[in-house]
């Protein structure tokens, strides 16, 4: 094949290609600059034929640039990128500069590679813009619904105290004493609002139980009994839809286990039921006995405390139980 044909195509393909090429000589003087690199860079052939290539750059970039075909002319195979903005065309080109070598490893030159990466660039703006506001979506949609779940949750208790005239606020003192006793144990760790969300609800499945029963003053029959027993599981069912991460749902449903396993829905039994379970019981229980009931008197202090201490390892948590008497010793549960 014609040595100088092959010469000419080369020179031809790269006279003709879509992405600038500068070559300069080993010491930097520019001697080759095809069409588009007239064109992305906006110099002209013969103004830059046979001058440095540093001449090419504007004085801000310079010493950078030097920096770089400093390295590039001592390091084979290494290369330099810089991208390029043209704020007033609102282009974006990426400048890829690499050393070229020969036998020896003798350096020969370095070419000045020059691309339009504008679509490219705009298509990953668009990406990242595109992600930033699904983000923003996505935030603002959960803050939605995190209100929207407190509010639910603060309707719910509000009615429940209203249909808890009976009772008498039972569920607010559920509330503080549940939450005293977590804080003993805990502190104000990321479970303190659960636990109180919980005891606020704990007893709101027996706005499904006829008054009749719920408010009846006297002992429940057999099948009575069996009927408010369902509160605990509609309860669960109840603050379910408004629990996704089931933080809340599991301690209402189970705060009438039994540490021996004989209580309900579940019959769970020991460690297995829901930590929160076990201190709703413990405040649930001692609130009903401090509290008058149309069939008997409030239980004094001593009674309750009697009570619930003789019933650790059966009806509670024998751990929780040492909480509540610390708690009672020092007057912090009255
Ligand atoms: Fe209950």
């Amino acid at each position: 094949m014609d040595g100088e044909w092959l010469d000419n195509l080369y020179k031809l393909f790269l006279q003709q290609m879509q992405d600038g090429i500068i070559l300069s000589d080993a010491d930097g003087t520019i001697v080759f600059v095809n069409d588009s690199a007239e064109r992305i860079r906006k110099v002209k052939r013969d103004d830059i034929m046979g001058r440095s290539l540093l001449d090419c750059h504007k004085e801000t970039s310079r010493e950078k640039v030097e920096r770089a075909l400093t390295y590039l002319k001592t390091h084979e195979g290494a290369l330099f990128s810089r991208m390029v903005t043209d704020a007033v065309n609102d282009r974006y080109y990426e400048n890829v500069y690499v050393p070229v070598f020969g036998g020896e490893h003798a350096l020969q030159g370095i070419a000045v590679l020059s691309r339009d990466i504008t679509d490219k660039r705009k298509a990953e703006e668009s990406k990242a813009a595109y992600m930033r506001a699904q983000e923003l979506a996505h935030d603002t949609l959960r803050e939605q619904f995190h209100g929207l779940m407190m509010t639910s949750m603060e309707m719910l208790s509000n009615l429940l105290e209203a249909r808890d005239l009976y009772t008498n606020g039972h569920s607010k003192r559920v509330c503080d004493i549940a939450t005293k006793l977590h804080e003993h144990m805990y502190g104000m760790d990321e479970h303190f609002l659960d636990l109180q969300w919980a005891a606020k609800l704990h007893d709101i499945g027996k706005i499904c139980i006829p008054d009749a029963i719920v408010h009846k003053p006297g002992r429940l029959t057999t099948e009575e009994y069996e009927t408010i027993k369902q509160h605990s599981r509609l309860a669960g069912d109840i603050v379910r839809p408004l629990d996704p991460g089931s933080r809340i749902w599991p301690i209402i449903r189970h705060h009438h286990e039994r540490f021996d396993g004989r209580g309900y829905p579940d019959g769970q039994g020991g460690k297995e039921i829901p930590d929160g379970a076990r201190v709703i019981a413990i405040a649930d229980a001692y609130d009903a006995m401090r509290s008058c009931r149309p069939y008997r008197d409030a239980m004094s202090f001593e009674q309750c405390i009697d009570e619930i201490r003789g019933n650790a390892g059966t009806q509670f948590d024998p751990d929780w139980i040492e909480v509540f008497l610390d708690l009672a010793r020092t007057g912090s549960i009255d």
